[in-house]
């Protein structure tokens, strides 16, 4: 048996560590977080985050091999041999690279508490995603020791995408393990192989340098991010000229080079991890002298934020260019369906710029309300949290779906079109709804890449 701990309950350390349990039983793992709720919450059938299949899972291992826990740091620490640390990275807000690089200070603490805690060595990963040659950082804190003990760090970033975190885990397209190479650093990649190994397929088991996967999660998220801002750049041509961007979308992906995936148009990406992530790289480049790279990959952010900001700019425009005191629905919350997470969801970028043009909001969403309530800070008070859509659209002058909640596209719009005040307007920022029923209802129907679908004449200046 070994002993395993987690330093981070979050989105990561949660999901990660349940289903490594439940695939290595012969192994106890722990996950430790400062967030004392938030254990409480692992600890209970009303989990911290939203992602389906996931209490299924944690049930069938908690109390067993499993355990979350929000003290003894001390005694976790000095008998864990291997120690994964998923603490959050977010953007720095203050002193030199604010608004870019990484804020550390919470994987800095992580390192000193191991070191402080530790009487054996241990191998240590870096599940956190963290900019190239982080893992020299930790390695100096934690290998300048008087005790003469060894930590041999290694990088193993996660991969999962919220919504689909257990789906992701069990079949990975690929796990990545970086390690330095040497005798005890591939030693060490060699245990986290075995150990990914008891359910994934080793060919799926990348090893490579500890640089190469540092930086291959910067990578990936932003060739992710890049596909989504591609095709929303071409979304608003689209609008301009009549293609429509899921004909556009499905040519195009056709061509086995390019591929089908990630070429949805919509109102913009969010998430934790994509703007984090590309600021990182762009911070990167700019301090290793490559200002043309990194202008490169900022382009990415800036159509994200292009693209939020036009669809408010559209909402505006077509509701007769005021927005002032009149009642708009807003369908969704969170970043993406099937998650709870709000972090820097589009969604809210969205209610923050109606705000600014004094709409009066209501905002639904089936899990992700008390998130949104959090992350909106001072805008929550001028904002009317509805979990029910159809009293949220009671009254409306216009619903804008901004997640792609499966439920959102089921609902009854005869009943919601028969509530608001006409005209009606429905701004599908997902491209999720049967926009010709839509029409047909009554609703003027604006969605992202397309001509709008409307009952009266648009204004020739618009
Ligand atoms: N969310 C995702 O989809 C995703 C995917 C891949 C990678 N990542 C990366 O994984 C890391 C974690 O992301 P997340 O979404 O799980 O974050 P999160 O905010 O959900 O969770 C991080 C947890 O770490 C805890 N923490 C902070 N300092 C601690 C300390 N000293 N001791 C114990 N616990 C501590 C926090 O209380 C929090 O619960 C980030 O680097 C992120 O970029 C996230």
């Amino acid at each position: 048996m070994t002993k395993i701990l987690c330093i981070g309950a979050g989105y990561v350390g949660g999901p990660t560590m349940a289903v490594i349990a439940l695939h290595c039983p012969q192994h106890l793992i722990t996950v430790f977080d400062i967030n004392e709720k938030k254990i409480a919450e692992w600890n209970s059938d009303n989990l911290p985050i939203y992602e389906p299949g996931l209490l299924e899972v944690v049930q069938q291992s908690r109390g067993r091999n499993l355990f979350f826990s929000a003290s003894d740091i001390a005694r976790h620490i000095d008998e864990a041999e291997i120690i994964f640390v998923s603490v959050n990275t977010p953007t720095k807000t203050f002193g030199q690279g604010a608004g870019r690089t990484a804020d550390l200070q919470y994987w800095e603490k992580t390192a000193r508490m191991i070191l402080e805690h530790s009487s054996t060595d241990k191998i240590i990963i870096e599940k956190s995603t963290l900019p190239v040659r982080t893992a020299q950082a930790m390695e100096n804190i934690l290998n300048t020791n008087a005790k003469g003990l060894h930590f041999e760090v290694l990088s193993n970033p996660e991969f999962l995408a919220e919504g689909s975190a257990i789906q992701n885990l069990e079949k990975p397209d690929r796990v990545l393990i970086g390690g330095h190479d040497t005798p005890k650093g591939q030693k060490a990649v060699q245990t986290i192989v075995d150990l990914y190994a008891n359910w994934v397929p080793r060919d799926r088991i990348i090893t490579t340098n500890l640089w190469s996967s540092e930086l291959s999660k910067l990578v990936a998220n932003a060739f992710l991010a890049q596909r989504i801002s591609s095709i929303n750049a071409i979304s608003a041509l689209c609008e301009k000229t009549g293609a429509d961007v899921e004909e556009v979308s499905y040519a195009i992906g056709r061509d086995s080079r390019i591929g089908p995936r990630f070429l949805k148009a919509s109102v913009g990406f969010g998430g934790s991890c994509f703007k984090k992530d590309i600021l990182n790289l762009v911070y990167l480049c700019e301090s290793q002298g490559l200002p043309e790279v990194a202008a490169y990959w900022e382009q990415v952010i800036l159509m994200n934020e292009y693209q939020e900001a036009r669809f408010v700019a559209n909402m505006v425009s077509s509701m007769f260019n005021t927005l002032a005191g009149k009642r708009i629905a807003i369908f969704g919350a969170a970043f993406k369906a099937n998650t709870s997470d709000t972090r820097e969801s589009p969604a809210l970028a969205v209610c923050r710029g109606l705000l600014a043009e004094k709409a009066d909001l209501v905002l639904c969403d089936p899990h992700a309300l008390e998130n949104a309530r959090v992350d909106l800070g001072e805008d929550a008070s001028r904002v009317t949290f509805e979990k029910d859509p159809y009293v949220a659209a009671d009254g409306a002058h216009a619903i804008a779906v901004l997640t792609e909640w499966e439920a959102f596209a089921k609902l009854d719009y005869h009943r919601i079109f028969d509530a608001m005040v006409n005209p009606s307007f429905i701004f599908d920022g997902r491209n999720i709804l049967d926009r010709a029923k839509m029409h047909e209802i009554g609703f003027n129907v604006y969605s992202v890449g397309k001509q709008p679908l409307l009952h009266f004449k648009q204004n020739s200046t618009d």
